[in-house]
């Protein structure tokens, strides 16, 4: 069988050069220093259905469900098996992740809105994990023990979750939805500029772990751009999991990962994947205008901060101000800054810690928040604290309510669902003779109060590892609604940036009019509280902005471009529209009118 090819990468038209920071390289996947474009995302229109992913193999996999009469469930089951195969630096079968489902009324029996669903299919902390096991014997983090190698992984939970979806939900026969995942692993891909570069950075783990070095590298050395990377024991543990599902957690699939972490101080037993389940979740909602806006709930941090820095914007008219004045970027960024903050100190798995979801997102805590910010001049964040609980107890719920991929079909389901190995090639290692890539998920717990993970968050007492618990993640898939009918939904990969990804794509499209392709396509800024930076995306603002910027004491920090979002918006016409990030290779698929490729 021949290779599998697909279209050369878009936008070539280069528009801006870059500079490149290492850092930003290494912990948000952001584009490499050759030159890159923040050139505009090609925009496609669907009446009927449309796909959106990283990976324009995957999203043709979508594609090919939804043509086939799939509904976006299927659809999306089709394209994130093979995110795991053609895009595995990412996201796959060894991580997990949350998605949400919305459902048009019609769709449901006894439903009078649209209603969406949050599932959580997020890796737990095995039941062997202990809270100071990052820690020597001298109570000191021990580097990167969280990050490289087999105590690194978090029981996966990515198969469990798309079968359950498809369980409820899903029309086409399961192992049909697997198909396209396994020609890409059995017949092999043309490697990316992309997938080279991530595998350059993480080579030295790769190398270190037999298995991933036979699989993603030529005698150590790193696929190229064209080479065919062909997957023979992922293809066989696909064709597994297209036949039962249930192998992946009490099969031979299962036998083999058990196996696998025994040999090499792994924590994961076959009772940690006999005992994984996914969750059912309520997801987070609140009011922006007139949309509702719904996003994934604790243990993702996404939705609650979301929402929070939509309500301390409240009713400013941001459009007025403009969307790089600076003006709007010091209000969000001081936004950005408190609810980071509150980040640290109260979120963590719901199942475990108390988290004040209601309070964290009610307008009236929003409101005080909003009293701190002083629009000439930055809080340093060292002033800037978590809410104390006396005052967080005040407020209450006011209103009635890492790659990513969007799926919307002709009923106007969608699928917003956003997954992750974690960090680049998650842990490094693959379990023998599975071909799965195997996450680094444990470095999201906070390995000791203060100590700063992958993306420089920090944590404590309520993220603090515990067995079976799930780590924090800023994963933020989100759908909004109005008066009932789907507005868009989107979602980024990015670690600690998701969250303010995320919030400035919903404001290009609801407060900046702005169409998909621009929304996903314009520049970015982010803060985080901790560390004390304004990062803005370079070549985005103009040296004035940047400057009054610095006046109003900020430290700012360029970088590169980061997110790879993608997004489907519905019309007023009633059309989708979906696009993807230009800073990434992914590829927006319509089918039907106007939207079929060949
Ligand atoms: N692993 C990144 C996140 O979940 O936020």
């Amino acid at each position: 069988m021949p290779s599998i090819r697909y279209p050369k990468i878009k936008n070539q038209n280069f528009t801006i050069i870059f500079t490149c920071l290492g850092v930003c390289i290494s912990l948000f996947g952001c584009t490499s220093n050759s030159q890159k474009s923040t050139s505009l995302a090609e925009l496609e229109t669907s009446k009927q259905g449309m796909v959106v992913s990283a990976h324009p193999l995957a999203s043709e996999a979508g594609q090919l469900i939804l043509q086939k009469g799939g509904n976006a469930v299927d659809a999306a089951v089709a394209t994130a098996f093979a995110i795991s195969v053609v895009e595995p630096f990412s996201a796959g079968i060894g991580g997990g992740g949350f998605l949400l489902l919305g459902t048009p009324p019609e769709n449901l029996e006894n439903q009078q809105k649209y209603k969406i669903q949050a599932l959580d299919f997020r890796e737990r902390a095995p039941k062997a994990a202990t809270r100071n096991m990052y820690l020597n014997q001298q109570g000191e983090v021990e580097k990167r023990a969280s990050l490289d190698g087999h105590l690194a992984v978090g029981v996966p939970g990515t198969v469990a979750g798309l079968y359950t979806v498809h369980k409820y939900y899903g029309k086409l026969p399961w192992s049909e939805l697997l198909q396209p995942a396994i020609n890409y692993a059995s017949n092999g891909f043309e490697v990316s500029d992309r997938f080279r570069d991530r595998l350059e950075r993480r080579l030295d783990i790769i190398n270190k772990n037999p298995e991933a070095r036979e699989i993603f590298t030529k005698d150590g050395k790193a696929y190229q751009p064209g080479d065919v990377l062909i997957q023979n024991d992922k293809a066989q543990t696909l064709k597994t999991i297209a036949e039962n599902p249930q192998s992946f957690y009490t099969g031979k699939i299962a036998e083999a990962i058990a196996t696998d972490m025994k040999a090499n101080g792994g924590l994961i037993t076959l009772e940690d994947l006999k005992d994984y389940t996914p969750i059912w979740r309520n997801p987070v909602c609140g009011k922006f205008r007139q949309n509702k806006i719904c996003a994934m709930p604790p243990p993702s941090s996404g939705g609650v901060h979301l929402l929070q820095i939509l309500n301390i914007v409240g009713d400013t008219n941001l459009r007025q101000w403009g969307r790089k004045n600076p003006d709007t970027i010091h209000l969000l960024a001081e936004a950005m800054r408190i609810a980071y903050a509150d980040r640290s100190k109260y979120l963590g798995d719901p199942d475990f810690v108390n988290v004040p979801v209601k309070q964290l997102t009610s307008r009236g805590y929003a409101r005080k928040r909003r009293q701190e910010i002083n629009q000439k001049q930055a809080k340093p964040s060292r002033k800037v604290q978590p809410a104390a609980p006396e005052t967080l107890g005040r407020y209450i719920w006011e209103s009635p309510d890492t790659t990513h991929l969007t799926v919307v079909d002709e009923e106007r389901n969608v699928i917003s669902m956003t997954f992750t190995v974690n960090g680049s090639f998650g842990a490094g290692v693959v379990a023998a003779g599975t071909g799965i890539l195997l996450n680094n998920e444990m470095d999201d717990f906070a390995v000791a109060p203060g100590v700063p993970n992958l993306y420089g968050l920090v944590g404590g007492e309520a993220n603090a590892i515990t067995p079976e618990k799930t780590p924090l993640s800023s994963m933020t898939p989100v759908i909004v609604t109005r008066d009932g009918k789907l507005v868009m939904a989107a979602g980024a990969p990015g670690g600690s940036t998701i969250i303010t990804t995320v919030l400035q794509v919903v404001l290009n499209v609801l407060e900046y009019k702005m169409n998909v392709a621009e929304a996903v396509s314009a520049p970015r800024f982010h803060h985080q509280w901790l560390p004390d930076r304004l990062i803005l995306e370079t070549g985005g603002f103009s040296e004035a902005t940047v400057d009054e910027l610095r006046q109003r004491g900020h430290n700012i920090e360029m970088w590169d471009g980061w997110g790879n979002a993608n997004a489907v918006v519905v019309t007023e016409n009633g059309k989708l529209e979906g696009a993807a990030d230009p800073r990434g290779e992914g590829e927006a698929r319509g089918v039907g009118e106007s939207g079929s490729r060949e």
